[in-house]
């Protein structure tokens, strides 16, 4: 097997804190080992794209500290379609399967890569890894996602400063929720799962948390509240996950241009709490793409260096089509054709998160 020289990384799907850390020790673990890093921009775009888009990346790259800030200083592309180029001008170019495949084949040999390291979710790494295979060059898969349900690991990049600005936002509102009597409803992402809502409720110290995974009684939800006002306790914290469902059954969507956002549940709470004969005083807060930025907590930092250092020690190893993760406080590394089989992680409601959250006497469902 060709030893390595060159290696590529790039960000892909929706941002998260931690990203540029991931750049930063795949960088620095690679140039220790003598290979050259190119930094490649806008995700797959910036091998596809015309003109190409790519930056060499050296330890002065990082001489102001990228690594610290959220975001990815590489930029992305979140529609995750590379048949879509938009070119500088704003103009839409489409690209057949085969133009896609050849693109990329091309970037590959005009920058001499001989390897890949993706940081991305699980689509990222489904797409990605096809158009390694055609162009036969190795990938390494980092896998990031504020939602923390990527499969095969328990956590992946970006959750732990998520799971922060979610407490910060419970914080914040707490102090507003007890001076005026209110119940504070707090609308969190995570998609269909609930780890970012119940882990946020469970450090914010929430009265109430609501996720995809766990079905709830709007009966009892109501109920909860009159309880904790004849306890003495005259506000409330409500955390409700973006997928949860109305007790109709449906998930709550809003247009955004030609493309429908998972949002708006938690002023369909808000309504209907305010309907109630309770004289509840009721508002909500949608925390939306604030949970993507600050500046990455040291959980972040610790795994991102880690799954970093160990892609890079991969790849020396002649391994490739792998993915790291981390498992029972272990850093690991999994087949990434594994891993593409495996489903999403939900919230287990056997696990010991939501054993605290009842323990604590926190409604969280069923
Ligand atoms: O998957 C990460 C995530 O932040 C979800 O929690 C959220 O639903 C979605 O991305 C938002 O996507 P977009 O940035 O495209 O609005």
């Amino acid at each position: 097997m060709a030893e390595i020289r060159k290696i590529g990384i790039l960000t892909s799907g929706g941002d998260c804190s931690g990203l540029n850390t991931a750049v930063y020790a795949v960088t620095f673990a690679a140039i220790r080992r003598g290979w050259e890093v190119y930094g490649i921009e806008n995700a797959t775009d910036g091998l596809i794209g015309r003109p190409m888009a790519y930056r060499r990346l050296r330890m002065p790259t990082f001489n102001f500290p990228f690594a610290k800030l959220g975001g990815t200083m590489l930029g992305t592309n979140s529609s995750g379609n590379p048949n879509e180029q938009i070119s500088p001008d704003g103009t839409m170019e489409y690209l057949t399967d085969r133009q896609v495949v050849n693109r990329f084949k091309e970037g590959i040999k005009e920058l001499g890569l001989d390897a890949l390291v993706v940081v991305g979710g699980d689509g990222s790494m489904a797409m990605i890894s096809q158009l390694c295979k055609k162009a036969k060059i190795k990938m390494v898969g980092i896998p990031k996602t504020i939602d923390k349900d990527a499969p095969g690991t328990d956590s992946s990049i970006g959750f732990a400063t998520a799971r922060t600005v979610v407490m910060n936002a419970l914080d914040n509102l707490d102090t507003t929720a007890s001076s005026h009597h209110r119940v504070m409803i707090l609308e969190v992402m995570g998609r269909n799962a609930g780890h970012l809502a119940l882990e946020g409720a469970v450090a914010g110290l929430a009265d109430i948390c609501l996720i995809p995974e766990i079905p709830y009684s709007y009966f009892n939800i109501v109920n909860h509240l009159r309880k904790l006002r004849a306890y003495g306790r005259q506000h409330a914290l409500m955390v409700v996950a973006e997928g949860v469902k109305t007790p109709e059954g449906k998930q709550v969507f809003e247009s955004v241009g030609n493309k429908k956002s998972l949002t708006g549940i938690g002023d369909y709470f808000a309504q209907r709490l305010l309907q109630e004969p309770d004289n509840f005083s009721v508002r909500s807060t949608r925390l939306g793409h604030i949970q993507r930025g600050g500046s990455p907590v040291a959980g972040d930092r610790v795994l991102a260096t880690s799954f970093g250092v160990r892609a890079v020690e991969l790849l020396a190893a002649n391994q490739t089509d792998k993915v790291v993760g981390y498992r029972e406080g272990k850093i690991l590394d999994m087949d990434l054709k594994d891993v593409l089989k495996i489903a999403n992680t939900p919230v287990r409601p056997d696990s010991g998160i939501v054993r605290t959250a009842r323990g604590l006497g926190m409604y969280i469902g069923e």
